[in-house]
């Protein structure tokens, strides 16, 4: 989609900024906000690019670097902390060769940690894209990550 069709779903308005960057970034086939994307932002809202980019980065949730089709984003919080959430964003590490933060080669996942998914009766947890995965412990990753193409 354009992106000025992205941008006519909202008004103007400063209160929509986040949801016009979440908008921006889901258009993204890249998963990130591009410099592009802050610009036209930052003109729709009639503010300047370096607010924008201030929004943007003070944000986890937005990326400005190209990311995987899928973001696989590993519960670190607490509980799952406790359940063994580092040995599963090891193996998760170990999988798919990338370390936190990183993009598979082929652009297919990027791993990022993630604060509670409000799922901790399925601890440990991640999501994938908008999906939920719980009960991490002795899981085979591999047969997890088939299922996105
Ligand atoms: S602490 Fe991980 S889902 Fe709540």
């Amino acid at each position: 989609m354009e992106r000025s069709e992205v941008l006519k779903q909202f008004k103007p308005d400063h209160e929509n900024m986040l949801n016009i960057l979440h908008a921006l970034q889901n258009n993204n086939s890249q998963n990130y906000l591009s410099e592009e994307d802050l610009k036209i932002a930052a003109s729709y809202l009639n503010t300047t690019y370096s607010h924008i980019y201030g929004v943007a980065t003070y944000y986890t949730m937005f990326s400005l670097k190209p990311r995987g089709k899928y973001i696989i984003r590993v519960c670190n919080s607490p509980v799952c902390n406790m359940e063994n959430s580092t040995k599963v964003i090891e193996e998760i590490k170990k999988n798919l060769s990338i370390e936190v933060g990183e993009t598979t080669d082929d652009m297919r996942f990027t791993l990022e940690l993630s604060e509670c998914l409000g799922k901790c009766e399925e601890a440990p947890g991640m999501m994938i894209n908008e999906d939920v995965v719980g009960n991490l412990d002795n899981v085979d990753f591999k047969s997890i990550f088939d299922n996105y193409n």
